[in-house]
């Protein structure tokens, strides 16, 4: 496993130095259901729009469902990847001009290859990463070792919370664990009433991390986003909320 951490480390490093360097943005929260897939999806939405060739990954292992997001079908994914019936490229799906997904898997076939292979055949494949200015990958929740690995090959990690007390104690362990890997890290409160409720939020868990974590972390504030039923809503119909905008 470390082994291929290390792989993938030097694979980024790579990239890193090659002209046309891609950024891998990985998107993770501690809890579910805080708005990883819908800031995940906007966000790409938003930089493709701006000109940028984005890819957009759906990490999620086993509850994916950027495909659903966006209203279109993507009958194979990473799985049919990983059963070795399709090459990489092949799943890819045009979203907009500049915008590209990368299918995940809903169901739980996908679980029983190991994390292992899941990562290797990310290594093996990320070739076409060469021509992206941007890889946002939506992983999944919680502090899992292919959750890790997936954050391990970013060049920035984004951590995902609501007020909930559940996913700010969530949020914090997520922090803890990034902080281990990445020195360098990013929030976003989902769901707030207002700005300040989420600074309010972030700070709290600043303080915390600057008190239990110490060392060199550098926890930024990347922003708030407003509960708002047109979220929901742009989500049931299938229809980004930023493509209203
Ligand atoms: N800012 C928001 N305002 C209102 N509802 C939101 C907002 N962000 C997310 N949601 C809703 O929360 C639910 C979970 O969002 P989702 O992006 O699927 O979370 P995750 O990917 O973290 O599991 C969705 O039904 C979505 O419509
Ligand atoms: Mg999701």
């Amino acid at each position: 496993m470390s082994t291929q951490a290390s792989r993938l480390e030097a694979l980024m490093e790579s990239h890193r130095n090659a002209e046309q360097k891609t950024r891998v943005v990985a998107i993770t929260s501690g809890k579910g259901g805080v708005g990883k897939s819908t800031l995940s999806a906007n966000i790409s939405y938003v930089l493709a729009s701006r000109g940028f060739k984005v890819g957009l990954m759906d990490a999620d292992i086993g509850l994916a469902n950027l495909d659903v997001m966006f209203n279109v079908r993507a009958d194979r994914n990473i799985l049919h990847v990983l059963r070795g019936e399709v090459g990489f490229k092949e799943i890819v799906v045009p979203l907009e001009e500049n915008l590209y997904l990368i299918p995940g898997e809903s169901g739980d076939e996908i679980l029983k290859f190991s994390d292992a292979t899941i990562v290797s055949r990310f290594i093996d494949e990320a070739q076409m990463l060469e021509s992206l200015d941007f890889l946002i990958i939506d992983t999944g929740a919680g502090i899992g070792d292919t959750i890790q690995m997936f954050l391990r090959a970013a060049d920035e990690v984004v951590v995902v919370t609501v007020p909930d007390p559940a996913a700010i104690t969530d949020a914090y362990a997520m922090v803890k664990v990034v902080s281990k890997i990445k020195s360098d890290l990013s929030m976003v409160v989902n769901q707030v009433r207002n700005h300040k409720e989420g600074l309010k939020i972030f700070e709290t868990i600043k303080k915390v991390a600057a008190g239990n974590i110490g060392g060199d972390l550098n926890l930024k504030m990347l922003g708030s986003v407003r509960s708002d039923p047109q979220v929901a809503r742009s989500v049931k119909q299938r229809v980004l909320v930023c493509k209203e905008l």
